[in-house]
């Protein structure tokens, strides 16, 4: 009995998922149009936020793949996908990128080659936000003009493990794999894994 009503539970809620998920997707089109973003195709589960300002640019391959929050990918933690690009700042993503409730915070450049696989919860920050001097953070005119940035590159068939933080002025070499919960401050080489807070080299990929 319990087996029957389980197989029919979870064929109304894969019938569910597949109904909704197109409405996630209708939405997220008109979130992107709306958005100013640039992107040629992508496959999404649940809404993502997007906020790109005037004078920003977000531009997203083919092939974008998105989980956002729970109903995606339910490995815990969960958050919707959050692109947010300040003025002159931008965002650029490859192709067949995928990504689970991840922050992209450009508040200069990001940017991310193809093929690669960001874990959940995973957040990607070219800015530390607020200034480091206290007299300057404690005034919002300078605060945030203040805060130290860098551009951030990822690039081409890098693998983030889950609820990691990528830092300012951080370089990923191609092939490269972040352990899950690593913060990373510093650049890493191409076919490295490394992992860690701060992260450091693990090993070298054969
Ligand atoms: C980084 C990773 C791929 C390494 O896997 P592996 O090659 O099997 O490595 P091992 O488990 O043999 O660990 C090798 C060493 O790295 C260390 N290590 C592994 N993962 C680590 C991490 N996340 N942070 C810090 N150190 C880590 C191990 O403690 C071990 O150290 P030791 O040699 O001193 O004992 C794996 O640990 C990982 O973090 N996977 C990501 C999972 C994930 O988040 N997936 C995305 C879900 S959406």
């Amino acid at each position: 009995m319990q087996k029957s009503v389980s197989l029919f539970f979870k064929g109304l809620r894969r019938i569910f998922l597949a109904i909704t998920s197109w409405f996630d997707w209708l939405y997220c089109r008109f979130l992107f149009y709306t958005q100013n973003v640039q992107c040629k195709s992508f496959v999404t589960k649940g809404i993502p936020y997007v906020s790109v300002a005037l004078g920003g640019r977000c531009v997203i391959g083919s092939r974008l793949a998105m989980n956002n929050g729970l109903k995606g990918n339910p490995i815990g933690r969960p958050q919707p996908c959050i692109f947010f690009v300040d003025s002159h700042a931008e965002i650029v993503i490859g192709n067949n990128v995928g990504m689970s409730s991840t922050a992209i915070v450009a508040h200069t450049s990001i940017t991310i080659g193809n093929n690669v696989k960001i874990g959940g919860g995973v957040c990607i920050y070219d800015t530390d936000f607020h200034a480091l001097d206290a007299e300057k953070r404690a005034m919002r005119g300078t605060d945030k003009a203040q805060a130290n940035k860098q551009p951030v590159v990822i690039e081409d068939n890098v693998f983030i493990g889950a609820h990691s933080t990528i830092l300012k002025g951080v370089i990923i070499g191609k092939n490269a794999i972040i352990g899950a919960c690593s913060v990373v401050t510093r650049s890493v080489p191409p076919n490295e894994i490394w992992g860690g807070n701060p992260a450091k080299f693990i090993k070298a990929l054969p």
